[in-house]
Order: structure tokens, then C-alpha cells, then sequence
């Protein structure tokens, strides 16, 4: 078989020569070839059909997932929640997205004509950004870094994670606006490599999480981007408080609302998603603004861990939200930093309806 360079194919094709590693490495080429640190294909491939034009519809088989690890992540309760959607949804809002388990599910099986989410980590907005308008090029980044990490022994790795993490914290934190393309794909890159896919930041808000131990961490799920993208193509993706979602809400709206867990044990506390704190103080002001929206019509679930996993007589959920109904349902907490953290536990869904 008679071979040519990345180069000779992107002239042939009339594309960039990072594009044709990224088609390479997506294994969209067959029978290409990575030798030493370049790929060489076949001279007789053909140019792969541009694969941006894959857009989710209603019958594709294909699983969508969320793009990244989170705390508090919803994927173990979809069924729980599935089962509170009501029978049509025609707007949909969530104000805490965080990774968009319930958002991309509600996204792929009901098609509702308006949608708002909202999240206050500008990191993880900006992603949510540049999937939806950027994510050809969010893919050709992630590609190189994934292919450049799983070529690296661990030393090499650790150099290129600290690297990387100092980056991302110099955009962060000296970058000029929100918006910035390189920006979400570390986000990306330091969720999938870093320990347990934490978010967590220091007091002058830096990313400080270390580098987890995984072989070959898929860091560029090309296909699941391109999905996630086209369903995100009529949402409206805002940054800020959730009180700021109010004037979207009215009574044609499904409202899901997962704020930041209230700690079940001392050690447990996972707010740290930004560096915003929400206590106990928090967790009431939000009920007062699940009550108006309420007043308005809007179909809302709110979720958060039962303070009664760790203490029985503890009732304060029950008593916040005593005009509503409250379900106990069994999950498992896998992000805590004792070993006794983790293990059953019940979640608490409170639903208006
Ligand atoms: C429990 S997580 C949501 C998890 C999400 N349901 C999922 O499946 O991944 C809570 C989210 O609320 C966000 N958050 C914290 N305080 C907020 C506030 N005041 N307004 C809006 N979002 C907030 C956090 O950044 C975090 O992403």
C-alpha cells in the first residue's frame, strides 16, 4: 500500500493538516497510520464526509452523555426524575446546570420550543459556549491534547497536567472577558485527567485539584460533542445567579432545580464549584424563590441530599418545604473525601405537583 504525509492529504483535500490529524485520530480514515509522532494515510483514502453536519435527531440511537464529571452529577437519578417530567414540555429551564444530565435528556426526547440554563461557574458556561458554537474547533484542540497526553509517560503527563492547569488559570483569572475557546477545552482536559473529575478552586479562585491516576482518559468524545452541540443550537446559555432565571419562568415552563447539596456530614461539603458558598441561609432564600415561581405556575422539581442520612431528627428540607411533596429516593454518593461518605443514600426530590 503506497502511503502519503498529514501534509500531501491536506493539500489533496483542500483541508488544514490539523484537521486531517483530527480525522486520523477519530479513526474516520481507514487504514491511517501513526508513525513516530506523524500519521501517514494511504494514498488512495478518500476525504471523509465533514462529519460537523451531524445533527441529533428525535429517532438516533446513539447515547448522549454529559461532556464532563460533576458533583452532584444527575445521571443515577434520571429515571427518578424522568418519571416527574410532566406530559409535555414546552419551555424548560435549569437554573443550577452544572453537567446537564436531566438537560440533555430532556433535550433529546421532548424538544421544547424555549430553553434557559443558567449556572455561576463562568468556566463551565464558557464550555457550554463553545460547544454549542464552536465545536469543530473545541474537537481539533481536545484531539491534540488527548493524542499529545496518552503519548506521555506519567512524568511527562504530570508536566503536561501542571502546565496545562497554569494555563487555565491564567485565562481564568487574567483573561480579557468570559468567552475564550482554549479556555473550555482545558476546562475539558482538566476534568477528564484530573482526580475524580472535581472542580474545585482556591481562595483566589485557581484551579488546585491534582492529576488522577487513569491510563488512557478519553479526553476528546468527538461524537458526543457534536451531539451535544445540536441540541444545544436553540438554548439559551446564560452566567449568573439562579434568581436571574426568573423573568424566563412562567406557566408553561418545566423548572428543574439542583442547587449545591447541603453537606450530610461535616467533611461532605462539596459546594466548591465555584467560589460562591451555599449554606443553609442560601437554601432557604432559594425556596422563597421556588415559591414564586411556583406562584407563577411553573412546573418545578428541586433535589438535594436528605440531611437525614447522617441525622434522623434532622428536617430541615421537610421543614423548608413543607407546602410541597417531598420523595426520598436511593442513590449512590460517590464524591466525598472519607471512605464513609460513600455507600447508599437517600435524595430527596421535592416536586409542586
Ligand atoms: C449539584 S450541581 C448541579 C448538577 C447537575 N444537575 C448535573 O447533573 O451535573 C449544582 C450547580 O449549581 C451551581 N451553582 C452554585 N451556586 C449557584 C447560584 N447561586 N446560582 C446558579 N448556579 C449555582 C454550581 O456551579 C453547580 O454547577
Amino acid at each position: 500500500m503506497d502511503f502519503m504525509s498529514a501534509r500531501e492529504a491536506a493539500d489533496k483535500w483542500g483541508i488544514s493538516q490539523r484537521r486531517v490529524a483530527v480525522l486520523c485520530s477519530e479513526n474516520r480514515i481507514s487504514n491511517a497510520v501513526m508513525l513516530g509522532n506523524m500519521w501517514v494515510i494511504p494514498v488512495t483514502a478518500k476525504k471523509p464526509v465533514d462529519a460537523r453536519s451531524i445533527r441529533y435527531t428525535k429517532n438516533d440511537e446513539r447515547k448522549i452523555k454529559p461532556f464532563i464529571k460533576w458533583a452532584g452529577g444527575k445521571s443515577q437519578l434520571l429515571n427518578d426524575i424522568r418519571a416527574k417530567y410532566p406530559e409535555k414540555i414546552e419551555k424548560y429551564c435549569e437554573p443550577f446546570v452544572g453537567g446537564g444530565a436531566i438537560l440533555l435528556d430532556v433535550l433529546a426526547n421532548n424538544q421544547p420550543k424555549e430553553v434557559l440554563i443558567n449556572d455561576i461557574n463562568a468556566e463551565l458556561v464558557n464550555t457550554y459556549s463553545q460547544i454549542k458554537n464552536s465545536v469543530d474547533d473545541l474537537i481539533e484542540m481536545l484531539s491534540e491534547m488527548q493524542e499529545s497526553f496518552w503519548k506521555k509517560n506519567e512524568i511527562d503527563r504530570k508536566v503536561m497536567y501542571l502546565s496545562n492547569r497554569e494555563r487555565f488559570n491564567d485565562l481564568k483569572v487574567n483573561g480579557d472577558g468570559q468567552i475564550n475557546l482554549e479556555k473550555a477545552a482545558l476546562f475539558i482536559f482538566l476534568n477528564k485527567t484530573c482526580f475524580n473529575g472535581l472542580y474545585r478552586v482556591n481562595r483566589k479562585g485557581l484551579f488546585n485539584v491534582p492529576m488522577g491516576a487513569y491510563k488512557n482518559p478519553p479526553i476528546c468524545d468527538a461524537e458526543n460533542l457534536r451531539l451535544i452541540s445540536g441540541l444545544l443550537k436553540n438554548v439559551q446559555i446564560k452566567c449568573g445567579d439562579y434568581s436571574e432565571c426568573a423573568d424566563f419562568i412562567d406557566e408553561n415552563t418545566f423548572v428543574y432545580i439542583d442547587p449545591p447539596y447541603r453537606p450530610i456530614t461535616e467533611t461532605a461539603s462539596f459546594t466548591s464549584y465555584s467560589e460562591n458558598e451555599f449554606g443553609d441561609k442560601q437554601q432557604v432564600e432559594l425556596c422563597k424563590f421556588v415559591d414564586r415561581i411556583s406562584t407563577k405556575g411553573a412546573k418545578i422539581v428541586v433535589s438535594n441530599s436528605d440531611p437525614k442520612n447522617s441525622d434522623e431528627n434532622d428536617s430541615f428540607f421537610d421543614d423548608l418545604y413543607s407546602n410541597y411533596t417531598i420523595m426520598r429516593v436511593s442513590a449512590k454518593r460517590m464524591i466525598n473525601s472519607k471512605s464513609t461518605g460513600r455507600g447508599n443514600i437517600n435524595e430527596l426530590l421535592i416536586c409542586n405537583y
